[in-house]
């Protein structure tokens, strides 16, 4: 062990490293994939259309149609809507890149609404600012878990010609008031990424309740051919296939799902545990004058708590927060941003300029964008490492807190 080491055990009272998330991997989920691996068919099959149907069962959603990746689904959602040139399409800017990137991609503009202070969550107030005739749809992020107020976003679309499409990339588990996000009353995306609240180690999926509109993301899920590999080889009639659009190659594979299938079986049980330990981080950082914790949304909702964000009140410490990541970094704690403002990226920052949007007119998002840390969240997360968590964040703040700034311990 290294003397810096030996010196970061000392001031947290443990070596042991808490990464910001980590995959429960059990041996089910290792059995599931072992039997693909033997069964000869590895690509999009039959484990594919086993987890699409147990997805959309789950949820109560019509069509569920599995993908390479959120991202993915995104793109399809937005293709399959007609979005192109000339187009624009309100989101958040507080999200991972790919929620604004692929409308550019279908050469539309991304149009950027500020969050609400507290729950980060797309503010209706401001998106109904930003719509123009241009506008074709608005995609609220279910921000860490939370439901974005749906009765409002609904409001300011409905009638209108402008689709919401939900990004729940966060928000397996989540409901708005007894609704699941992703029952298929808009299309919804979910993403399996490593640290989501399930996994498939990369994958998505789309749930939809129009029938049309999902024959036509499965079509352009691949190729925009008219039979996909596993029907021409396994289902009855000929063999010939058509392409009907250019379309992309964004299925997802049965080895992928193979983890996904058991991983859904669980995530009562993950989802519960994140819960959990929300709640204990709630309890044992009350008090900390130096942080703002999470805030519920005011409406009846459930919670994903796929992200435990919180905000450091840079008034009262002498760190910043990139600083205090590191130095969290150094005494074994994993932590992350989620996220740099979209707009705050090169590619949007010019073409705002372009546009002569000046200024800060994203001011939530902005103070957010300086100040928010995620703490690790996870379902194998034991007591004794959040404990280590809630140790390192105290640490730190007691350590850098402005004199004159009285927060209590
Ligand atoms: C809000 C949000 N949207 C979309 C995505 C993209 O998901 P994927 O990595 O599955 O493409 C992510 C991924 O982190 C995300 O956090």
């Amino acid at each position: 062990m290294s003397t810096a080491q030996k010196r970061r055990g000392a001031v947290v009272g443990a070596e042991k490293r808490v990464p910001l998330s980590r995959p429960t991997i059990e041996d089910d989920e290792i059995a599931s994939v072992v039997a693909v691996l033997r069964s000869g068919w590895l690509a999009s099959g039959p484990k594919v259309v086993e987890f699409e149907q147990a997805f959309g069962q789950l949820l109560g959603a019509p069509h569920a149609i599995a993908v390479g990746s959120a991202t993915a689904g995104l793109h399809l959602v937005l293709a399959a809507l007609a979005v192109g040139p000339g187009d624009e399409v309100v989101v958040p800017s507080l999200t991972w890149p790919s929620t604004a990137n692929v409308i550019e991609l279908l050469g539309a503009r991304a149009v950027f609404a500020d969050v609400q202070p507290g729950t980060l969550l797309l503010d209706p107030a401001d998106v109904a600012r930003r719509i123009t005739p241009r506008t074709r749809a608005v995609i609220p992020v279910h921000y860490a878990g939370a439901p974005a107020d749906l009765d409002a976003l609904r409001a300011v679309t409905k009638g209108r010609g402008i689709a919401l499409v939900h990004d729940a990339a966060h928000a397996l588990g989540t409901r708005y008031g007894s609704e699941p996000i992703g029952c298929g009353a808009e299309p919804a995306v979910f993403s399996f990424h490593p640290v989501k609240n399930i996994t498939t180690a990369e994958g998505g999926m789309v749930t939809v309740s129009d029938a049309q509109l999902a024959e036509r993301l499965r079509l352009l899920r691949f190729h925009g051919i008219t039979k996909d590999t596993w029907s021409r080889h396994h289902g009855t009639g000929p063999v010939r296939y058509e392409v009907l659009e250019p379309g992309w190659k964004y299925t997802l594979s049965d080895l992928n799902a193979a983890l996904g299938v058991v991983q859904l079986g669980k995530v009562e049980r993950f989802n519960a545990r994140r819960r959990e330990l929300a709640a204990r981080y709630a309890r044992l950082l009350a008090g900390l004058a130096e942080l703002h914790l999470p805030e519920a949304p005011p409406y009846t909702h459930t919670h994903a708590w796929h992200l435990y964000v919180v905000h450091l009140r840079l008034d009262r410490l002498a760190i910043d927060r990139d600083a205090f990541i590191e130095a969290l970094g150094e005494l074994g704690i994993g932590a992350g941003v989620h996220f740099t403002p979209v707009h705050q990226h090169r590619h949007y920052r010019r073409s705002r300029e372009a546009m002569s949007v000046s200024g800060v007119d994203l001011p939530v998002t902005e103070a957010a964008g300086e100040a928010i840390v995620s703490l690790p969240l996870y379902p194998g997360m034991s007591d004794e490492d959040q404990d280590h968590v809630v140790a390192a964040v105290r640490t730190l703040v007691t350590r850098h807190r402005l004199p004159a700034a009285g927060g209590t311990r």
